[in-house]
């Protein structure tokens, strides 16, 4: 139907032809998704536009096979440069334009912001957007807000290092600015492990600047949420079962709905919207990051897009809409009629790197796959790639995804299909 409908419109076929079906099913709408090429998220995007029927257009940083099919409707843009990259899509909405714009990934909502701001579509502040991709301008307005936060220091060498800890104390959190999936994400539990860290991480960004936190302990929670004019709703809160307790903290099971009890879940939602408050974000999906410390509630991270990964694989609405298709139509202001998710649990484990090397196979896909509420079972990296584990990898060696009657069969089933996997990774280089 899209492909087809998009051919006959755009062939110029008689009017009166046109105006017909214009009246049956409305105006095509057209929508620009901006998608790093590192993501892993082009694939359900895509297929969520085809789905609503929209005319896509696909602004990338790199080129990639669609260029040659899509011709003006696949843009090459500098994403690591909003300001550019909207020139860019500006002056490509004089010729093709959009209802809305969207970056699909952390790398892509700059530019979408930028180019929303200047064309008037609906959009966060990017001076919001820009507070979530750097996490020391985001501890710097939450701590603004009065909530509680870790204690922090932003340095640029080793003084500053050493100075931090002695300030904040061990254990302490090692991270770059403006990385994601944990990457660089390094705990130390003295000055000396803080300096080794740091030397690792400034290797990693080459950047100088490292943010130095104290450890929040305590169990960790993920939340997806969409901002609809101010208000944001909570679409699933997702436990994470895994200890994170470092030295690295590699992102494993992701179980919803959440075990913890209602009132808990309640207050993690209260402490979402004071975060989005504080940091002014008023449209679009948020994906964020608690930790239960004592009796309270710490915003570890906000970011302004949807999960990472194809975690959002994992999450169903109303008759089995994608969260891709809800935040599509979210930003085309279509409405959103249902948010609730359509199974009782779900969950999804992401495939840890278990050891650096050349991956020679990953076996018993299939028995993983035959394992009772498993969903799927993706093997995204392909034998013969280098891989490398946290903190410097930014890959994961796949994805499972599962869903059952309760949470705990998720989890259950996830641990024992990745249990049944053969992860052969030749470490002799
Ligand atoms: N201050 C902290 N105390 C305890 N754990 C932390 C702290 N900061 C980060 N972590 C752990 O590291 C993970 C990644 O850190 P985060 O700031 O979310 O970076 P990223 O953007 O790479 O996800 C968190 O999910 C959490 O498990
Ligand atoms: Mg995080």
């Amino acid at each position: 139907m899209l492909v087809g409908f998009a051919v006959w419109v755009n062939s110029g076929v008689e009017f009166s032809e046109f105006d017909a079906a214009w009246a049956i099913i409305g105006p095509m709408r057209r929508v620009v998704l901006l998608i790093p090429s590192a993501t892993y998220r082009a694939t359900d995007f895509v297929t969520a536009a085809t789905a609503l029927d929209l005319d896509l257009i696909v602004a990338s940083d790199r080129r990639s096979a669609l260029h040659a099919v899509m011709g003006e409707r696949a843009q090459v843009v500098p994403l690591d440069r909003p300001q550019q990259a909207a020139d860019q899509l500006v002056a490509l909405h004089e010729r093709l334009p959009f209802d809305a714009v969207l970056g699909v990934d952390d790398q892509g909502v700059l530019a979408a912001g930028e180019v929303a701001e200047r064309l008037g579509l609906p959009h966060a502040p990017t001076a919001a957007v820009a507070a979530t991709r750097n996490k020391h301008a985001l501890r710097e307005r939450l701590s603004a807000a009065g909530m509680t936060q870790p204690s922090f220091a932003l340095t640029s060498d080793d003084q500053g290092v050493a100075e931090a800890v002695e300030a904040i104390g061990a254990p302490c959190v090692l991270k770059p600015l403006d990385l994601s999936a944990s990457r660089g994400v390094i705990r130390a539990d003295s000055a000396r492990e803080a300096l080794a860290a740091a030397r690792r991480i400034r290797d990693l960004t080459g950047s100088p600047d490292i943010l130095v936190e104290s450890y929040v302990d305590g169990i960790e929670v993920a939340v997806e949420a969409l901002i609809s004019a101010g208000t944001t709703n909570t679409l699933a809160i997702f436990d994470k079962p895994d200890p994170l307790e470092g030295p690295y903290f590699e992102e494993t099971i992701y179980v919803t709905p959440s075990r913890l009890p209602s009132g808990v879940q309640r207050r993690i939602t209260d402490e979402l919207v004071r975060s989005v408050d504080a940091l002014e974000l008023n449209e679009g999906p948020v994906h964020a990051e608690f930790r239960m410390n004592g009796g309270e509630i710490v915003t570890l991270e906000l970011a302004a897009r949807s999960i990472g990964g194809l975690c959002s694989r994992a999450l169903r609405f109303g008759a089995g809409v994608s969260l891709e298709e809800l935040i599509l139509r979210h930003a085309l202001g279509l409405g959103v009629d249902d948010r609730r998710l359509d199974h009782c649990a779900s969950g999804v484990m992401m495939i840890p790197i278990p050891t650096r090397g050349t991956l020679v196979h990953v076996g018993d896909v299939e028995r993983a796959r035959a394992v009772d509420g498993i969903e799927g079972v993706e093997i995204t990296i392909p034998a013969g790639q280098p891989v490398v584990p946290l903190p410097e990898g930014d890959r994961y060696l796949g994805f499972i995804f599962a869903s059952g009657e309760a949470p705990g069969d998720v989890e259950a089933a996830l641990r024992r299909a990745h249990a049944l996997l053969d992860i052969n990774i030749d470490g002799s280089q």
